[in-house]
């Protein structure tokens, strides 16, 4: 049985834990920044003061894409630099780091899956604050997962599901850029994922092999697949059309194909992994 602090537990993923936290016989310390800013490291130390902690998993993160690009400081704060404070903290206390990261670390310009030494190009301050983060995470502690993700929903928190099923209720046609190549994930199967690792961790610390991760859902498509799969999923009549990213101008750029290669976690921890297709089933299902 271990001792887990979670942060940013009321966002997607940390909701998600939060749910599969209830089957497990840890002791967990759900948090989000009114309990834990993790942007301030004397409260992160006055917290692990107090709490044991073998494993700090970190949801917390600043996900607005498009305003980072503006709010340049605060990203930098939340995605760069507490990462450092939380992996400080856990060197101190011999505690796992788990750090979730993304795709968006990438360029997008191989036509193969990324691969986790593949070179990292970000192409807007989201990506470039969250591979800081990772960086130095990873140089602080050597006890640290990065677990990269992409596209990630579920039933909490406003996402690209959520958003679509609102749309197609509202109009009759709607326009899904389909030239930008990923995959979905279901936060509840990331979740799966982290507590499967720190079950078997628990047990046998060593098998809590550091280093950085992919983690999807199995398959691949464009945001306009993947609207087209949600409005099939919900019965919703919406026209959807493809459009180029061109014609969709956002403040941050997107890597035009950031599929995730998640070889190395399924055989390091002997994960399985679900088709975005089954998964997004069964997250509708619980809307
Ligand atoms: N969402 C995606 O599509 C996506 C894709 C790839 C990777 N990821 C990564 O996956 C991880 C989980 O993402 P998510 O979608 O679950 O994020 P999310 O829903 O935005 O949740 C993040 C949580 O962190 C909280 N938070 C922000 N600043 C904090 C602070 N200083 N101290 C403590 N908590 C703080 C947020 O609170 P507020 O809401 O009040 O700010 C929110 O509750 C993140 O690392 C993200 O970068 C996400």
């Amino acid at each position: 049985m271990a001792s887990i602090l979670v942060t940013g537990s009321n966002g997607q993923l940390g909701n998600e834990l939060q749910v599969l936290a209830k089957q497990t016989s840890h002791t967990w310390h759900f948090t989000d920044i009114a309990e834990l800013d993790i942007c301030n490291p004397a409260a992160i130390s006055k917290f692990l003061s107090t709490h044991t902690c073998d494993f700090i998993i970190n949801c917390a993160a600043y996900t607005a894409v498009d305003k980072a690009e503006t709010d340049v400081d605060t990203a930098n704060k939340i995605n760069a630099e507490a990462p450092k404070h939380l992996a400080e903290a856990c060197k101190l206390h011999n505690s796992l780091f788990i750090h979730i990261s993304t795709d968006y670390v990438f360029d997008g310009t191989k036509h193969t899956p990324y691969i986790e030494t593949d070179t990292t190009n970000p192409q807007s301050i989201y990506g470039t604050s969250k591979l800081q983060g990772e960086q130095n995470a990873i140089s602080i502690h050597a006890n640290t997962c990065i677990i990269r993700t992409s596209w990630l929903y579920s039933s909490f928190g406003n996402n690209f599901v959520k958003t679509m099923i609102r749309l197609g209720k509202e109009r009759d046609q709607l326009n899904v850029i389909f030239d930008q190549i990923g995959t979905p994930t279901y936060a509840r199967d990331l979740a799966t994922a982290i507590i499967h690792i720190v079950n078997i961790s628990s047990q046998n610390t060593q098998a809590f092999i550091p280093g950085i991760y992919h983690y999807s859902n199995e398959g691949v498509c464009s945001w306009y697949d993947f609207a087209k799969e949600i409005h099939d999923l919900q019965n919703i009549a919406c026209t959807v059309l493809p459009i180029e990213t061109k014609d969709y101008p956002t403040p941050a750029k997107r890597p035009h194909y950031s599929v995730l290669n998640k070889t190395k976690i399924k055989s390091t921890f002997n994960i399985s992994i679900s088709h975005w297709k089954d998964s997004l089933k069964e997250c509708v299902q619980q809307l």
